[in-house]
């Protein structure tokens, strides 16, 4: 546990980290885009490419199937979009048949299905809508000429029954997962990679399973890593070396159940042998391997587990690498300890630049916790502008540093291809089931000769889910350049916007209906607080007013017409721990409830005369 031992003392770098978590977004921004601006030729080179690239995109794409015509229609500023998003989000974790029948019931009676009918020139999208994935195989295509899905899909739960439809929508489900998902065993992603759509590129595997909730959970994980790096040792054998040879990315929180800030003591004793025995085994392997991040209270955590393996190694492989985020206010910062730390080493750290997959949780997070602020920026523009800044100072690091960009955004690929001019010795990376069209405009000798890396996921369905979820949002979001570049009715000029531009020409760098946490409520009542459990100095401090308050004898005892009644004293104790007396509580008796009673309701006419503001400050006192 966090309080029983210090916290070491920061250096510099990670205190400058640390202090950024919740920084202002304004003086946050204002720091980022001096450092994310090019000239203006080389502003006007970017446009070209980028327009050329979404034209390019959009060429291949004249007849959207499948997939992206179905997440265009239902895309997430749609409600039945959203709507079956819940669906899926649900669907897969509700455990008993019973509750999963009622909530498909539920959400289908309520969509508006029929208004997406002829949108789209898809038949995927068109001849059923939902239905089409919904019914899988037991629908035939002959009864798919009804005008109204919605009675349609009210008569077919009737006719079939519930379960019938359940299983259907599960299996939609997969349908939805296998776009997103390379294999699922390592062996069946890796016979994929030798197929002709992957040849050209690279591949990091990512076994999927998160969030583990026991530590059964974290072993299967582990295991299943374990025997992923196995396999790939056979295929790095062929590759030139650590960034050419196929790698595996992993996320910490699959590898033990209480990955979280509070338990740092214990994740740092546990679950860092974890990830030392992974990280030498690629090594060993010749493989590279990248740590994933995830929600931000878990970075700090990261960046401690990252400095004490990659530190240890004490070898010549270059292949321990980082994602990072570049919507977290501590992004420009982060890089600059990883530099720092490489240099230290002499040896480079492959870094992975991301915007970040966890935006609207982040949002949310920040505001249930009544937190001072955000550690995401709140424009997306902001976090465009962090990624530029980000791009530039890696590149200009890459002594220390091995570029990898991940974006499936025609701006930020033409903005990277105009720094790295004709030197290569970096790489983009995107998705597997994202960003094919365009990356083959640039990938491979024929076209820009660069190298691309495919995020390749590997599991059943029943470990895709979080990862699903993520993809449907990004892909469903309206802010996404995925999103944007499928509505050919967006001009190419507004989805290739210079971020740096735009964020200039913004009167409020901060999003003005995305209110701090504390003005959640728009001036009706200020927002509760919360502590920060993820933040050093949050909870020493609270370790600190834990002990003083433990010094002090407590007492609970009733107070009935604003005496306090004496009585016998019973003993409270830590449920953790039973040995120790946490105060005394003197119960009231049924005479003395009754006795509380009576006076209420004796004073209720006086209390309901009284003056609003006074009925307050009594509360007050009394709370
Ligand atoms: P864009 O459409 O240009 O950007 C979308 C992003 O902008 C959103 O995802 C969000 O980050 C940000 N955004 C959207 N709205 C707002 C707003 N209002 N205010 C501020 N920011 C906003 N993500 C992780 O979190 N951790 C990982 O380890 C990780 N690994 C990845 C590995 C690879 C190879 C790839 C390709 C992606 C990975 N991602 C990871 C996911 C990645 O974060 C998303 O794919 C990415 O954000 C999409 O960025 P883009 O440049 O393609 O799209
Ligand atoms: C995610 O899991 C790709 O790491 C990224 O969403």
């Amino acid at each position: 546990m966090i309080f029983v031992s210090e916290l070491p003392t920061l250096d510099p770098l990670r205190a400058a980290i640390r202090d950024a978590f919740l920084a202002d977004e304004t003086a946050s921004l204002e720091g980022l885009l001096p450092q994310a601006k090019i000239s203006a030729d080389a502003n006007s080179r970017v446009a070209e490419q980028a327009h050329k690239l979404v034209i390019a995109v959009r060429d291949q794409r004249k007849t959207l199937g499948g997939i992206d015509a179905f997440m265009r229609e239902y895309d997430l500023s749609s409600e039945e979009g959203v709507m079956l998003m819940c669906l899926a989000e649900a669907l897969l974790r509700i455990p008993d048949a019973d509750t999963a029948d009622r909530l498909i019931r539920d959400k289908l009676a309520q969509g508006k299905w029929d208004k997406h009918l002829g949108h789209s020139n898809s038949l995927f999208v068109n001849a059923s809508t939902w239905s089409l994935m919904l019914t899988g195989r037991i629908v035939q295509f002959d009864r798919l000429s009804v005008d109204d899905i919605g009675a349609f899909l009210a008569g077919l739960t009737a006719r079939m029954g519930e379960p019938v439809i359940r299983v259907a929508l599960n299996q939609a489900m997969r349908i939805i997962g296998h776009q997103f998902v390379m294999g699922r065993t390592i062996e069946e992603a890796l016979k994929r990679r030798h197929t002709p759509e992957h040849k050209d590129y690279l591949h990091s595997f990512d076994m999927l399973g998160e969030a583990a909730l026991s530590e059964e959970d974290a072993e299967r994980y582990y295991i299943s890593y374990v025997d992923a790096i196995g396999a790939l040792a056979q295929e790095a054998k062929q590759s030139s070396g650590v960034y050419s040879a196929p790698g595996i990315s992993i996320k910490l929180s699959a590898l033990h159940p209480r990955f979280e800030f509070a338990k740092r003591e214990r994740v740092l004793k546990e679950l860092t042998p974890r990830v030392h025995a992974l990280a030498r085994l690629a090594r060993d392997a010749g493989i590279a391997i990248t740590l994933d991040t995830e929600e931000a209270d878990r970075l700090d955590l990261t960046l401690d587990i990252f400095e004490v393996i990659y530190s240890g190694l004490q070898s010549d492989w270059n292949g321990f690498g980082l994602a990072l985020q570049t919507y977290q206010k501590r992004a420009i910062h982060v890089l600059e300890w990883l530099i720092k730390l490489a240099r230290k080493q002499q040896r480079r750290i492959p870094v992975r630049l991301v915007k970040g997959a966890y935006w609207d949780t982040e949002i949310k997070l920040a505001q249930q916790r009544g937190l001072d602020g955000y550690p995401v920026f709140t424009r997306k523009a902001s976090t465009d502008v962090s990624y530029l800044a980000c791009a530039k100072r890696t590149w200009a690091a890459r002594d220390a540093l091995y570029p990898q960009f991940a974006t499936h955004n025609a701006h930020t690929v033409a903005f990277v291809l105009e720094m790295a001019g004709n030197e290569r010795g970096f790489e983009f990376q995107r998705l597997h089931g994202m960003g094919e069209e365009l990356y083959g405009e640039i990938v491979g000798a024929k076209k820009a000769g660069v190298t691309c890396r495919v995020y390749a996921p590997v599991g059943s369905h029943e470990d895709l889910l979080p990862y699903l979820v993520r993809r449907l949002l990004e892909n469903g979001a309206n802010t996404s350049f995925v999103n944007r570049i499928s509505d050919e009715k967006l001009p190419v000029e507004e989805i290739t916007a210079d971020p740096v531009a735009t964020t200039l020409g913004t009167k409020s760098l901060s999003h003005p209906r995305i209110p701090l946490p504390v003005d959640l409520y728009d001036g009706e009542r200020r927002n509760a607080r919360g502590i920060d459990l993820a933040d050093s100095a949050a909870l020493t401090s609270l370790a600190h007013a834990m002990t003083r308050s433990m010094g002090k004898p407590w007492i609970a005892q009733p107070i009935v017409n604003g005496k306090a009644l004496r009585g016998q004293k019973k003993a409270i104790t830590n449920p953790s721990d039973r040995r120790q007396i946490v105060g005394h509580v003197v119960e009231a008796s049924d005479r003395e409830i009754d006795k509380a009673l009576k006076v209420a309701v004796a004073t209720t006419y006086e209390w309901s005369r009284t003056d609003i503001e006074t009925r307050a400050q009594c509360l007050e006192r009394a709370a």
